[in-house]
């Protein structure tokens, strides 16, 4: 196994929650505010992230006959999640950017643990073996009743083969998510996703803000901005 997480100078920032929570757009509205503060982010988002990695989400949510089994999912997410970290965030992070990533390690325990049945420690020994320790400074939980998330998944034009799945099986999603909230109180923190995106958004910038504080004080944002040649995108504006 290679060395572990060196202590990085940027910041890390999951997104994460049951399908139709409206994370992804939450995701670009947090992008924009903290590029209009100046800020170097790269967004980005799992399964995926790099060419390989967005091939392996293409398999995994690919919608075709044969049944899948609960740790096929798993390696594939594992395998795409090693390439992803090792090609996009730990090198943004050791740049100083903010990294913006729409589901990590936590969806892996919802979805494949608490809800597919894989025994949860197991699969967070197999996590720290694909990301290297790299671990989540924040965590944003976009919290909805299941039926709320999936009327609006499913009215939109494309779901995928998790998205078809029970609404017994979401319902353990969400109770697992909000488990892993409980059990790491000072990284996750629940927002209530019903309302409007501006208000959720201003929910968000309530969290977000006082952490830039911190990051501000270290010196650690370096003002830099260009796109990435992988499903990443990096953008930033000179520091004000
Ligand atoms: P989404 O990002 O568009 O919501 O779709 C990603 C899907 O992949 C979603 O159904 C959850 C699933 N998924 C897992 O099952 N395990 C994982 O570790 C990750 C990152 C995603």
């Amino acid at each position: 196994m290679t060395p572990r997480r060196q202590p990085s100078r940027g910041l890390f920032i999951t997104l994460e929650g049951i399908e139709g929570c409206g994370k992804s757009t939450q995701a670009k509205l947090l992008g924009e505010y903290l590029r209009s503060l100046g800020h170097v982010t790269v967004e980005t988002r799992e399964p995926g992230g790099t060419p390989l990695a967005e091939k392996i989400r293409s398999v995994l949510l690919d919608r075709a006959d044969e049944t899948v089994t609960a740790e096929t999912e798993a390696f594939l997410v594992f395998a795409a999640r090693r390439q992803h970290v090792a090609q996009v965030i730990e090198p943004a992070l050791a740049r100083g950017a903010i990294v913006l990533c729409d589901r990590f390690s936590d969806s892996t325990l919802a979805y494949q643990g608490y809800a597919r049945g894989i025994n949860v420690p197991l699969l967070e020994r197999l996590n720290r073996l694909a990301t290297h320790d790299v671990t989540p400074d924040l965590t944003l939980l976009f919290d909805l009743p299941v039926a709320t998330g999936l009327a609006r998944r499913r009215s939109a034009a494309e779901t995928n083969r998790l998205d078809r799945e029970s609404l017994r099986f979401h319902q353990k999603v969400r109770a697992g998510f909000l488990d892993l909230a409980k059990r790491h109180p000072a990284r996750m923190k629940v927002i209530a996703a019903r309302a409007s995106k501006e208000t959720v958004a201003r929910a968000v910038s309530r969290i977000v803000t006082p952490m830039l504080k911190r990051l501000h004080r270290a010196g650690r944002q370096a003002a830099i901005g260009r796109a990435t040649p992988s499903g990443a995108t990096e953008a930033g504006h000179a520091l004000r």
